[in-house]
């Protein structure tokens, strides 16, 4: 990854706060609202982008950040919530692909006839999978494997506008995407990322288990800064 422009983002100030304060040689720059910190960690060049919250915010910043920067890599990180009972606060899961796990068609309903969610389908924009890149895969999960002591996942990264916190929503999206993870952000890097042919991952750390009543513990996200800024100091 030497020589190599890294662009990083986090949506919230707690996912992103950390990895500022450890940026060497720190600009501000503020696009359309955006705010992106250009800087050194180490000898890695890095861009650090606040997106905000939610895919449509994600979708934008990442695409200001490639016209803007042109970045080499996009590593996309945060908290999110995990979608398996095997999967616990402060486990890792790192995104081999990506699926919407909010775009749906639904049949039609008269006046009266109520709404049954269990009866959509994931429409064409749900039937998608965005691909991460392997290596960078590789290389996160053996780093994470060999510095940090909780479990660590790859597989599928949920993600959309939603917080579902229906244990039986979850096992039916769950049916259909095979997913580890619930976040609001991932989606929209990895397909603008994909479109662009620029190779990407998301990696989150479980702040919730909506499942196994693990409440929300948004401090999770400091804990993978730390761990990033270490893979970026060795
Ligand atoms: N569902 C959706 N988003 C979640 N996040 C954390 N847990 C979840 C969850 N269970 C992340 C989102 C968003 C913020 C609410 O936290 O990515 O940025």
């Amino acid at each position: 990854m030497k020589d190599k422009i890294i662009l990083i983002q986090g949506a919230m100030d707690i996912e992103v706060e950390y990895f500022i304060r450890n940026l060497e040689k720190k600009e501000k720059h503020i696009i359309a609202g955006y705010e992106f910190y250009t800087g050194y960690i180490h000898t890695s060049k890095i861009i650090i982008s606040k997106t905000l919250v939610g895919v449509v915010n994600a979708t934008t910043a990442t695409t200001i950040a490639i016209m803007t920067f042109h970045p080499d890599i996009v590593i996309n990180q945060g908290i999110a919530g995990a979608h398996r009972t095997n999967i616990h606060i402060g486990d890792i899961v790192i995104g081999e692909k990506c699926c919407n796990i909010n775009a749906f068609s639904m049949p039609t309903k008269k006046e009266g006839c109520s709404s049954n969610p269990f009866e959509w389908e994931p429409n064409k924009r749900g039937e998608e999978i965005q691909n991460g890149d392997k290596t960078l895969v590789t290389v996160f999960k053996d780093f994470f494997e060999s510095n940090y002591e909780n479990g660590i996942y790859t597989g599928i990264l949920g993600s959309g506008d939603v917080f579902n916190r229906e244990y039986d929503r979850i096992m039916w999206l769950q049916k259909r995407f095979h997913h580890l993870s619930e976040d609001m952000e991932s989606i929209g890097m990895y397909c603008v990322c994909n479109q662009f042919e620029i190779p990407c991952v998301g990696i989150r750390i479980i702040s919730n288990n909506e499942l196994t009543n693990e409440k929300l513990d948004k401090e999770q996200a400091i804990r993978l800064q730390e761990l990033f800024i270490k893979f970026f100091k060795t």
